[in-house]
């Protein structure tokens, strides 16, 4: 290579060397192949040159080029990674830092004991299920032993949507969370453990009902389930959700169609003071029990290899109890002021710090 060649190729590499940024690199860039540029000038004058100059003359030069053009490329390259790597670094997110204190929305309560709920039976393994708030008739009731004209159904009246119209078998807004036990049973093999929380309707409305409310529904299906389990297990909710070690826990019989046998499970509390775990008075909290083999069998299972337990319970009435709120009508009313007081941030989720 001729001296001035071998001299522009020294100049250009150390010039890219000492290029920090994609500016100063461009100017190199531009300052050596740009239209301007120190080689495309150097290319240009082949042109008033003789065949033969131009031959050996044109090889270097192109040869020149092509190493030239990779050097800048490859720097190019190093450049912008090194750019992208400075820009990551700067913008980092530190997620260990405290949340902004201003954050804005809170979780209502309902929603919050949902998360609770799903935190405590998630620890026991169970899974969330859903259904839907539109359910048929069979889904709600039939399937779950209680058929056209059982008195069980007059207990639960609610909001009917007009079968004919719509072509479909008679569909109710679910009363219960229940009907979520059949489609779970219809829907997956065994063993199920689920809980479902969720919207239900009945045609009711003063200070403790509300025509919509929430119900969380528990089932569990597996071999060899016995009432000592269902006793365990739910005596286990309660005491972590009310935070107490050694809340007093009641099973009292009961009445449910889609259980046998069933009960009523009842909590220590004083009904003077409404303060929980202490002064001798029960108050119910949830229903439960054995699921009935006829239940089972409308879902196909065999009561012979299969057993289980279910429970149902009011989510608005958990929630008052555990935060003392009086009146179950202010869950629906929008209060922006009851909403901050009973709201809790959804940047601190429902965790059992302490397990089970
Ligand atoms: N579905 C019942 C109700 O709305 C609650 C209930 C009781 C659910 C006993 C159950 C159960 O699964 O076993 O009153």
């Amino acid at each position: 290579m001729s001296d001035d060649l071998e001299t522009l190729r020294e100049q250009t590499v150390q010039a890219l060397a000492a290029a920090t940024d994609l500016r100063e690199w461009d100017a190199v860039r531009v300052g050596t192949l740009g239209k301007s540029g120190r080689l495309t000038a150097l290319l240009k004058e082949l042109g008033r040159m003789t065949p033969d100059e131009r031959r050996t003359r044109g090889g270097a030069l192109n040869r020149l080029r092509d190493e030239l053009s990779r050097l800048i490329e490859a720097r190019g390259q190093e450049l912008e990674t090194a750019a992208l790597n400075a820009r990551l670094a700067a913008e980092r997110v530190d997620v260990t830092l405290p949340c902004a204190p201003d954050a804005q929305g809170l979780l209502h309560p309902i929603t919050r004991t949902i998360e609770e709920m799903a935190a405590i039976f998630g620890s026991m393994g169970f899974q969330l299920a859903e259904g839907p708030d539109i359910e048929s008739d069979w889904h709600n009731f039939s399937a779950l032993n209680t058929p056209a004209h059982h008195p069980a159904r007059t207990d639960q009246d609610t909001f009917y949507l007009p079968a004919e119209a719509s072509g479909q078998p008679e569909r109710v807004l679910r009363t219960q969370t229940s009907g979520v036990q059949i489609r779970t049973m219809l829907g997956q093999e065994p063993p199920i453990r689920i809980i479902a929380p969720g919207r239900t309707y009945r045609a009711d409305h003063d200070a403790t009902h509300s025509p919509m409310f929430h119900q969380c529904e528990g089932l569990v299906i597996e071999k060899g389930i016995t009432l000592g389990h269902l006793k365990g297990c739910l005596s286990d909710f309660l005491r972590a959700f009310f935070q107490m070690p050694d809340l007093p826990v009641r099973f009292r019989a009961s009445y449910f169609p889609f259980t046998e046998p069933s009960m009523e499970i009842d909590i220590g509390w004083s009904r003077r003071t409404g303060q929980i775990g202490t002064g001798g008075d029960w108050l119910e909290v949830l229903g439960a029990g054995m699921v009935h083999p006829r239940v089972l069998a409308n879902c196909g299972l065999d009561a012979r290899e299969w057993q289980g337990f279910a429970f149902g319970m009011g989510i608005e009435r958990l929630t008052m109890l555990r935060h003392g709120i009086p009146d179950l009508r202010s869950f629906y009313e929008s209060d922006v002021r009851w909403l901050r007081h009973y709201g809790t941030s959804p940047l601190s989720p429902a965790m059992l710090h302490e397990g089970l």
